[in-house]
């Protein structure tokens, strides 16, 4: 019964709320995601408020759908896990306080999910269902999303999964530096999807980003945290995000980037034409020229810590993992180093649900449940 078990997913952490129904950490039978984008793009990122408010209707009916879709009902499922941290306080809360109400009521086990592990096992469930069984340890997880870029060394020891943070971004994570520049020319929230399209417009040679401006701060003679800090694999991405906007006041570019803003605020669900049709020449250059020196460096930092580590296999996951340059970068590079690199498929990049089912298998193995008192942790650590 054990490997046939399904667990129901329950993902609120930040602007999504999420429900999935997975078997056995490899068949995904529904993943429902309902996103609060519309409610956020007024505000140009998101209002920590209207999060929690929005996963409070949104909850139940997204529950109630992913287990439809799935052909299951309540009594069906085996344990429900959740997404415990890192993420917003108060929406972290809503799914948290659900889930220990469904465990509760039916009686079944609940499992606590930290978020960050949830993006790695969403790689590990797709490759799982496609049959691939032979993935060679150690992995080097790079997480990018818009709260982390976080570099992990996984590994698994029967049931139990063990990570070690090997390098971080050491201000803005890459995404909140897509979503801040986008935000900065007018383009709407989030940032990273819309950048991705217009940045095949551009020329990526027209605005030069050195690797100075990535450069992650030296840490004042602080001893350091992590050995990551040392072995220096950590990312910065606060230093481009102002050469950006450093390029924009010098190019006098502010009156066209409040005209795109307007016009843009006037249609509903702008297209690639929409957007093209408000971009010039030399905003197109410097956003792909932006995404490029991200994308370099991004692939450069990993692909250096995987050679020093000595990985066999590399995961690239997160929000921003769903990157086209980023996913066309890594697997060229990542081929020509012999290097076996795997993404999640587009819709799991980004938060779900399926992830934090599939992370809850090998502890509903272990039968690592967690108490009913549990909370909540927005800062919780991936270890
Ligand atoms: O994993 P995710 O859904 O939520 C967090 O855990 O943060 O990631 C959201 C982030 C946002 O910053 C968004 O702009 C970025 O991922 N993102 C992208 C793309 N799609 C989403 N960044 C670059 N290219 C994309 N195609
Ligand atoms: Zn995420």
């Amino acid at each position: 019964m054990a490997k046939g078990a399904y667990i129901l997913g329950i993902e609120s952490s930040c602007d999504e709320t999420a429900a999935a129904v997975v078997r056995g950490g490899e068949e995904l039978l529904s993943n429902v995601v309902f996103s609060q984008i519309a409610t956020h793009q007024p505000y140009g990122g998101v209002v920590p408020e209207l999060a929690s408010r929005e996963h409070l209707r949104g909850i139940v009916p997204v529950v109630r759908q992913a287990l439809e879709k799935a052909g299951k009902s309540y009594a069906d499922v085996d344990a429900i896990a959740v997404t415990q941290g890192p993420g917003l306080a108060g929406a972290l809360l809503v799914g948290v306080s659900f889930a220990k109400a469904l465990a509760f009521s039916l009686e079944k086990p609940l499992i606590a999910v930290n978020h960050l592990e949830g993006h790695i096992h969403a790689v590990l469930l797709e490759e799982k269902q496609k049959g691939n069984r032979e993935l060679r340890f150690p992995v080097l997880a790079l997480v990018v999303s818009g709260g982390h870029t976080h570099l992990y060394i996984a590994s698994e020891q029967g049931e139990h999964w063990s990570y070690e943070l090997i390098g971080r971004t050491r201000d803005d994570a890459a995404g909140e530096a897509y979503d801040k520049v986008a935000k900065l020319l007018g383009l709407g929230y989030p940032g990273g999807p819309v950048i991705d399209k217009l940045a095949k417009h551009g020329d990526p040679r027209a605005v030069k980003f050195g690797l100075a401006q990535m450069k992650a701060p030296a840490r004042g003679g602080k001893k350091t945290a992590h050995p990551g800090e040392m072995a220096g694999h950590d990312f910065s991405f606060s230093g481009i995000k102002t050469a950006v906007l450093r390029y924009v006041e010098l190019h006098q570019m502010k009156d066209e980037i409040e005209t795109r803003r307007a016009r843009l605020a006037g249609v509903a669900k702008p297209s690639v034409e929409d957007y093209l049709a408000v971009t010039d020449k030399k905003t197109l250059g410097l956003i792909a020229s932006f995404q490029h020196a991200v994308v370099e460096d991004l692939v450069e930092k990993t692909l250096a810590a995987a050679r020093e580590r000595e990985v066999a296999t590399l995961f690239v996951t997160g929000g921003v993992a769903a990157n086209s340059e980023l996913r066309d970068t890594f697997e060229k590079r990542g081929a020509q180093e012999g290097l076996p690199v795997y993404f999640p498929s587009r819709p799991l990049s980004t938060d779900n649900a399926a992830m934090i089912a599939a992370a809850a298998y090998p502890k509903f193995l272990a039968r690592d449940f967690a108490p009913l008192d549990f909370s909540a942790e927005a800062g919780l650590v991936l270890k």
